[in-house]
């Protein structure tokens, strides 16, 4: 049955203590196996993010796992010991993924499918999508996710390539849901938690690639996007 539930909204006002990274990379094209070493590129400023940003809190990690376990237990009820595969959305969703089948005891096999719409950016951009780590879900219960449902242009799209390879059942599940962003008819059927319309960074969610690894889930507020605007990509 679908279920959402409220978030409770804790402002903690927070710095980023944020170290600069000396980085060496090999550009590279094509396959993995054909990668060479071409060049390497060092800068302390590279990919980090400014030194100081204020994130609000919006959701403490506290909050958090609370929303992950009733996930879990509303999961158990509707598919019992019964197999289940998840495919998630990578790569919003991959802390989430991996919060989440540590608390699942039914038979879980694991999925990948990348999609990109923000094209490092906050709009939304053309969504691509690639599905080279999908295993085969022919007959499988499926249960899609994806960490945050905001037109739902996206979830609405991978749920219907899903369908067409046959899966016994197709359900839907969001880490956040951003109120009255929906450009969509459809709902997924499970939400931890609604949110306002912020754009919000942390527990897998990025902004140019930057801050999944927070254990918090933080609004990046219009005044912060400034400070980002000297970031190499
Ligand atoms: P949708 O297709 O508009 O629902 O967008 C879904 C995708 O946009 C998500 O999987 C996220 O990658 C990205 N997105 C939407 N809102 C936010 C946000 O507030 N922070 C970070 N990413 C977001
Ligand atoms: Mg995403």
């Amino acid at each position: 049955m679908p279920t959402t539930s409220t978030f409770g909204c804790c402002i903690t006002l927070i710095k980023l203590e944020c170290a600069a990274r000396s980085i060496e990379c090999a550009a590279h094209s094509g396959p993995l196996r054909d990668r060479s070493i071409k060049s390497a590129t060092k800068s302390s400023e590279f990919a980090s993010p400014p030194k100081e940003i204020t994130l609000k809190i919006l959701l403490n990690e506290s909050q958090i796992g609370q929303g992950i376990d009733r996930l879990a237990m509303q999961l158990k009820a509707e598919y019992a010991d019964r197999p289940l595969t998840i495919v998630a959305i990578m790569t919003g969703s991959l802390v989430m993924l991996a919060d989440l089948i540590r608390r699942l005891e039914m038979p879980v096999r694991i999925s990948l499918i990348q999609a990109s719409s923000y094209r490092g950016g906050m709009k939304s951009g053309e969504l691509t999508v690639q599905d080279h780590m999908m295993l085969d879900i022919c007959n499988r219960e499926v249960l899609l996710i994806d960490d945050i449902f905001d037109t739902g242009r996206t979830l609405v799209h991978v749920t219907q390539l899903l369908k067409e390879l046959s899966p016994a059942s197709v359900k839907t599940a969001v880490f956040l849901n951003k109120l009255g962003q929906s450009v969509v008819s459809a709902k997924p059927d499970y939400v931890v938690f609604e949110i306002p319309n912020e754009f919000v960074v942390g527990y897998g969610l990025d902004y140019l690639d930057l801050y999944r690894n927070l254990p918090f889930v933080g609004v990046l507020e219009e005044s912060d996007l400034q400070k980002h605007a000297n970031i190499e990509h």
